[in-house]
């Protein structure tokens, strides 16, 4: 089969042959439609990540959409190694296939899933997000961000603000659901003052997609807030 291949660390995946998967028990063999360029799969693609392995050649592509062979559409992750998403089929164990809803298409399923995760996760399961919340997305102009906005309304949240560093995308996510915005720019001081009056506000969940300078600003406009306010 064709697929996508990293033969060496540093270098990027070439189209070649690569072995045909074949299923074991417990597995299913998949015919991908569509896989996602996230974060995660360049950082694997590179060598980078944390969980990169080290082993070469391999396909990369931690997730993706395809038919299984009983022609049923799953969403799947994490296939079975040196398989990965970016092929013409790949092998995944049967619990990381999740069947998909008839209107959610192929490359809007495989796209949203790992950034989309990012954030459901963190405010459902770390944050405990409740109704009425507030949130504030720090770096929240990227796919991962702009989906957070969106799922924190979706589970409630009463109000989020929004943070990024570009302007025209960071106006755009009023539309998608932010209820204010904070431009990354300036110095720190600047951006500390910026931050303070949304802390002294309340808020009561941050998540954070940068790290860095703006979070840093962040914590310390949150601990002045707090004192502050007594
Ligand atoms: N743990 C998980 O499950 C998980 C899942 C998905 C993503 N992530 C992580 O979340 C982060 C974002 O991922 P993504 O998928 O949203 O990536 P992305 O679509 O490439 O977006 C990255 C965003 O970060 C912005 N940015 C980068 N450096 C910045 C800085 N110094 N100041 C302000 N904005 C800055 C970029 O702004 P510009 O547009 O202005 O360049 C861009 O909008 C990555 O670190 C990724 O690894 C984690």
């Amino acid at each position: 089969m064709k697929a996508a291949i990293v033969q060496k660390a540093g270098q990027p995946p070439v189209y070649a042959d690569f072995a045909d998967p074949i299923a074991a028990p417990g597995e299913r063999l998949i015919t991908v439609t569509a896989a996602a360029i996230s974060q995660i799969t360049r950082a694997r693609a590179s060598g980078t990540h944390y969980s990169s392995t080290g082993a070469f050649p391999f396909v990369p592509g931690i997730d993706g959409v395809g038919r299984c062979e009983d022609r049923s559409r799953v969403y799947f992750v994490l296939p079975r190694a040196p398989h990965g998403g970016m092929a013409e089929q790949t092998v995944v164990p049967k619990a990381r296939c999740l069947a998909l809803p008839d209107d959610l298409d192929d490359v809007t399923a495989a796209a949203i899933a790992n950034p989309g995760l990012s954030s459901w996760a963190a405010l459902r399961e770390r944050a405990h997000l409740r109704a009425g919340d507030t949130v504030l997305v720090n770096g929240a102009t990227g796919t991962s961000g702009r989906l957070a906005v969106q799922i924190a309304k979706h589970l409630g949240a009463a109000k989020v603000i929004a943070t990024g560093r570009n302007a025209a995308t960071l106006q755009s996510l009023t539309a998608l659901g932010a209820d204010a915005v904070i431009p990354l720019v300036g110095d720190g001081e600047a951006l500390e003052e910026r931050f303070k009056p949304h802390f002294a506000g309340g808020v009561d969940v941050v998540l954070d997609y940068l790290w860095g300078a703006s979070a840093e600003r962040l914590l310390m406009a949150a601990a002045k807030a707090g004192a502050e306010a007594g």
